[in-house]
């Protein structure tokens, strides 16, 4: 009832906006720090989508969560500078190392794992972001480094 309510809020603090959804489904994960399960309909309801829509759209920005992050946020980049200089190499070693999938968090609730498309590092790529701090030039012993730091 309390998700329900503040949703409803936001919602009407939307509402006959111009593309609503994205600013809803941001202020909602700022109160929540994801977007719960429970919103999807509501918004839905409210905008004239349906809930496969929202949630589609939830999906296709890799910004919005639907599970409440760990305690710290490990992001790696996906984009192009970023994996050309190999990305796809340190993310696999980071998936394996701390045993998640993108927007996964490990068992003891310490480290979520999340893409990110270009966080203007490109200079140093491969980039990554560990509570916000952006750090450049992350190989397979960096990203050891980091993860040692928020375990
Ligand atoms: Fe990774 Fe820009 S492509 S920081």
């Amino acid at each position: 009832a309390a998700i329900s309510a503040r949703v409803a809020e936001i919602v009407t603090a939307h509402q006959g906006m111009e593309g609503p959804l994205l600013p809803i489904l941001h202020e909602v994960q700022a109160a929540f720090g994801h977007v719960p399960q429970a919103a999807l309909p509501q918004i839905a309801e409210a905008l004239c989508m349906t809930r496969a829509e929202v949630h589609g759209v939830m999906t296709f920005y890799h910004d919005f969560r639907a599970a409440p992050a760990g305690k710290h946020v490990l992001k790696l980049c996906r984009a192009e500078a970023c994996q050309s200089m190999g990305a796809d190499r340190v993310a696999a070693h980071a998936q394996a190392s701390l045993g998640v999938d993108w927007h996964e968090t490990t068992p003891d609730g310490r480290v979520t794992l999340e893409p990110v498309f270009c966080l203007g590092l490109c200079a140093c790529a491969p980039a990554a972001m560990v509570d916000g701090r952006v750090v450049g030039r992350v190989d397979e012993a960096r990203v050891d480094a980091l993860i040692a730091e928020v375990r």
